[in-house]
């Protein structure tokens, strides 16, 4: 059997173990170790980026097979201005290359694209490409992949706080209609329900700035696996140790709470 079989295989034996009626709507990921993976094969660390682009086309294809809806990835957070300018550089034309190569299979695809983050100090070329890729895609509704760039979540948060802020001096809102659905209204991923699952690789435990407000009730799995290793395998790892998670979004399950009355109070 060839490697392509084999893999191939191991995949399908454990997609049958994936419950589809519990698959997550939304998956948000943090592709991390690029770097790393690089710098361990005494490469330089752009070679892990541009092969944490295949591992992101690989995992788009399986999100979609498995019957997710939206993907959400991290590609460049605020904080990673404070990088070599080579490799910022470098990681700029990444993302109009790949963009450029890739939109008509997305816009084939019926996937929309969303770029979510401050775009103002990237050049021109880039915003231009975004904002095509975006218009092009806007009424595809198969599935939604939002791509974060100079994304941080604090940043976005203070956003939304001075729009309202804004909307209360001005009198358009009034300080008591601020509640969460006004403020969810506001942020970067309005209309987009929230992850339900968030995967980090390469074995970090943060959140490294990513959707504070979005992920307030996902379930995290981290791999150890860096991000240009990932693969279909390990996402569908992923996928099953979420579906053995018992979300209780604070409350407790109907069949504890049975037991807790039984023992306290009754006889
Ligand atoms: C993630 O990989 C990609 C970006 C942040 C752009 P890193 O570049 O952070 O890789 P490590 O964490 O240094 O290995
Ligand atoms: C988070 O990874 C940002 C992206 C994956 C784009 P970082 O590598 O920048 O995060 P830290 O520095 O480990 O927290
Ligand atoms: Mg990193």
């Amino acid at each position: 059997m060839s490697l392509g079989k084999i893999i191939d295989k191991k995949n399908y034996d454990l997609s049958k173990r994936i419950d589809k009626q519990k698959v997550p709507e939304h998956v948000a990921i943090i592709m991390d170790g690029n770097g790393r993976w690089a710098t361990k094969r005494n490469l330089p660390r752009t070679y892990g980026h541009k092969r944490g682009v295949e591992v992101l086309k690989e995992i788009l294809k399986a999100s979609k097979k498995l019957g997710c809806r939206i993907l959400t990835v991290y590609a460049f957070s605020t904080e990673n201005w404070t990088r070599p300018t080579k490799e910022v550089e470098f990681l700029i034309n990444l993302f109009s290359e790949v963009l450029k190569n890739e939109i008509e299979e997305i816009h084939e695809e019926s996937t929309k694209i969303k770029f979510i983050g401050d775009l103002t100090p990237f050049p021109e070329t880039l915003k231009k490409i975004i904002s095509s890729s975006e218009s092009l895609t806007k009424n595809n509704n198969k599935f939604l992949l939002n791509v974060c760039v100079n994304y941080g979540g604090r940043q976005e948060i203070v956003k939304v706080a001075k729009e309202l802020v804004l909307k209360c001096s001005s009198g358009d809102i009034k300080i008591n209609e601020v509640n969460e659905e006004l403020f969810n209204s506001e942020l970067l991923t309005r209309g987009i329900k929230d992850p339900e699952l968030l995967i980090r690789t390469s074995g970090e435990k943060r959140i490294s700035n990513f959707l504070l407000w979005q992920l307030a009730y996902s379930e995290i799995y981290i791999s150890d696996v860096l991000w240009p290793d990932f693969n279909e395998f390990e996402f569908l790892k992923a996928i099953i140790d979420y579906q053995s998670r018992h979300r209780r979004f604070g409350g407790i399950e109907s069949l504890e709470d049975e037991s807790f009355e039984d023992s306290q109070y009754s006889s």
